[in-house]
């Protein structure tokens, strides 16, 4: 298949900025939120700039095990995930790592704990644009086991699973405590079927990153840190566990990173 790779200086339309400012960097650590871009490739490595910020992408460059690696916003939803996607696969990205929130709706998973997502529910619209519905949203092999690894260096509390990855904060994962308090009859009683599934969290983006990462050829991989225990209320936790599962979190991103740096290396 024929791979339409950007020229070095071309600035891409959505992300704001051109092959040349990733200096190399071929791995990309993604969480939603434009604003934890910065403190994020502060903590994770040594040597972080600023590359851009355009619409929902915000994109930093750090290092880590001495390669540069981007940091950059996805914002929330699948299809601004497979725009990113879209266009870091042009630049060169080959690796990718999730960071980001979620809801666990099992009992024995605790809002500050990490979970590491090994696959996910298609419950989204946009993984359906890359691959019909009997296609799996599965994670890279070889990133979610660096990912797992360097969870067990790290001591995180962690758990690895299946993700659900609704459009939708309130209906498609059961919400009740919306604006109309209105579920769609479709999705109601739908937690307790994924519950007995096994299923373990709700989130909004993974099975758009898998699938649409297996299309482009990105291997990909993906960490959230638990802020909302579904078993117990549909509110999110105070801000104290999200900080607690964000150090998680970038322990294990840096020390799988590492990892990945170091096998490639080989
Ligand atoms: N993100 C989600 O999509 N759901 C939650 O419950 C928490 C974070």
């Amino acid at each position: 298949m024929e791979k339409h790779y950007a020229s070095e200086n071309e600035v891409l339309y959505h992300v704001g900025f051109s092959r040349a400012d990733l200096k190399g960097a071929t791995i990309a650590v993604l969480p939603g939120d434009p604003g934890r871009v910065e403190p994020l490739a502060r903590q994770l490595g040594v040597e972080p700039s600023f590359i851009a910020c355009h619409r929902e992408y915000t994109s930093w460059l750090t290092h880590i095990a001495g390669r540069p690696v981007l940091v950059c916003s996805t914002g929330m939803g699948g299809p601004s995930v497979a725009i990113c996607l879209e266009e870091l696969a042009r630049m060169g990205i080959t690796q990718v790592i999730r960071v980001g929130t979620t809801g666990t709706i099992q009992e024995y998973i605790n809002p500050g704990e990490v979970i590491i997502n090994k696959a996910s529910v298609r419950l989204d619209g946009t993984s359906h644009h890359y691959a019909p519905a009997s296609f799996p949203a599965v994670a890279s092999f070889t990133v979610t086991g660096a990912l797992v690894e360097a969870a067990k260096d790290c001591r995180a509390p962690y758990h690895v699973g299946i993700a659900v990855s609704s459009d939708t904060f309130w209906p498609g994962q059961e919400r009740y405590d919306s604006f109309t308090g209105y579920v769609p009859k479709a999705f109601q009683g739908t937690m307790v079927e994924w519950q007995r599934l096994g299923a373990l969290n709700y989130e909004m983006e993974t099975s758009a990153l898998f699938v649409t990462c297996q299309a482009l050829g990105i291997k990909a991989g993906a960490v959230c840190g638990v802020v909302a225990k579904r078993t117990e209320g549909e509110g999110i936790v105070p801000k104290e566990k999200y900080d607690q599962a964000l150090q998680y979190q970038i322990a294990i991103v840096r020390g799988a990173i590492e990892h990945l740096e170091k096998v490639a290396s080989i």
